[in-house]
């Protein structure tokens, strides 16, 4: 499962794409969402567990769409997420929806919709009850693990933002019941990237023991996390030794309670992070001594996680020879702040300008967190289809059209 998306295609396919559609663009391989989300799916073989795709991830509709096929359902954590979902045609069923500081009118929309609503606040929690008596919903808690890729991505802690204090769990039961609500899930998310299996073991044990406590209790969902290597020879997350000590604790917990519990995991970066690039085309080679800037025509407006998270990602030039004497390079955005820099001292062959580079495992949290800033439009994404075609999944705007749908939406007057 360790392959990229640069070991599943021919870079001249790449350097196709990037010809004919022009870059920066995403690029996203069909075959290799299938068959992660296929992995997966087969896990736990046996067991009642389901697997929810955090939408946030990316949310292409063409991807969803995939993904959706190989049997998963979504996990979305604002409105907007399930609306994209229900028109999308998933089953109401199928989309579990964390909110985080919900609005009425949000909860009113996702009730509306049917989606499981999973509670992060008493204070959101008892609107709820008062508003829905005799429906059931989720509550998250907070296990106090917490386990990310990065500070800024922990989210089980006790003085964490998301969900209600184990101690409180509780007061949230009694709450419900006074209301004639059913409390049918539990859930917790300990953080993105996990980087010890060993904190959602922990996390895994701390729910199910929490479920003793809950008679309501239909699911329990162990949330997301799940790592990929970025960095080349950087070990992978060992899935299927997971799955076996998990697989124990789930037999146990179902032998001691009498079944009739699921359970649910639900990733997003596993499942599409490692099946997606973004390529970028080298407009500046600069040589200022100390340091080589290759100028690129993207940047932390199209792919923050270097930016935000001081994240890497490999950078490979696919138009040079691989045999090409190397360099030392600091691969640079195109977005007026220093801060806009890809990838440093990286050692790649000699790079000229118009070289094509592709940013790996971009799939995840690339797309579904660029913007405007700048002003500049966004890329284009294409599927590498199944059957060996690319598909548009999403077209570049001119800068004109970019900038004329901001004034649109501005309100502002210009002449027609
Ligand atoms: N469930 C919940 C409640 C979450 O908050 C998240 C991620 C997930 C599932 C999916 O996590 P995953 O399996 O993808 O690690 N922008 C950051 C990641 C932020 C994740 C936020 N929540 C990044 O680029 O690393």
């Amino acid at each position: 499962m360790s392959k990229k998306v640069i070991d599943s295609v021919d870079v001249d396919r790449l350097l196709a794409i990037a010809e004919k559609w022009g870059t920066p663009t995403y690029v996203y391989v069909e075959d290799m969402i299938r068959d992660r989300c296929r992995k997966l799916v087969n896990l736990f073989s046996g067991l009642p567990v389901s697997w929810l795709y955090a939408v946030k991830a990316n949310d292409n509709p063409f991807l969803l769409e995939i993904i959706s096929e190989e049997q998963l359902g979504f996990d979305t954590v604002s409105y907007e997420e399930v609306l994209l979902c229900r028109k999308l045609g998933v089953p109401a069923e199928n989309i579990f929806y964390t909110e985080n500081n919900m609005t009425d009118e949000e909860m009113h929309g996702a009730a509306r919709e049917g989606v499981v609503l999973n509670f992060g606040s008493l204070g959101r929690l008892r609107s709820y009850c008062e508003q829905y008596p005799g429906s059931s919903c989720s509550v998250r808690i907070k296990p106090d693990i917490s386990d990310g890729h990065h500070a800024k991505v922990d989210t089980g802690n006790e003085d964490s933002k998301f969900g209600i204090r184990m101690d409180l769990l509780p007061e949230a039961v009694a709450l419900a019941r006074q209301h004639d609500v059913s409390i049918t899930g539990i859930h917790a998310h300990i953080g993105s990237g996990i980087t010890e299996p060993e904190n959602l073991l922990n996390e895994i044990d701390i729910l199910l023991h929490a479920a003793k406590g809950v008679d309501s209790l239909k699911f329990i969902n162990f949330g997301g996390g799940l790592p990929i290597p970025y960095r080349s020879g950087e070990e992978e997350f060992a899935l299927d030794q997971f799955a076996s000590l998990a697989k124990e604790r789930l037999e146990t917990f179902l032998e001691e309670s009498g079944g009739g519990i699921s359970f649910l995991f639900e990733p997003g970066r596993w499942i599409v992070g490692p099946a997606g690039v973004l390529l970028t085309r080298v407009n500046t080679v600069k040589d200022q001594g100390r340091k080589k800037f290759l100028g690129t025509d993207t940047g932390f407006n199209h792919l923050l996680r270097p930016a935000l998270y001081d994240s890497w990602h490999e950078i490979v030039n696919i138009s040079a020879a691989k045999t090409a004497k190397e360099e030392k390079y600091n691969v640079a955005g195109n977005i007026c702040e220093s801060g806009d820099i890809l990838g440093t001292d990286r050692i790649m062959p000699e790079t000229r300008t118009g070289d094509c580079l592709a940013i790996l495992d971009a799939g995840a949290y690339g797309m579904t967190m660029a913007s405007h800033y700048n002003r500049r439009a966004l890329p284009a994404e294409i599927l590498i289809t199944t059957k060996g075609f690319h598909k548009v999944i999403r077209r570049r705007s001119s800068a004109d059209e970019t900038v004329d749908r901001f004034l649109k939406e501005t309100g502002y007057p210009v002449d027609a």
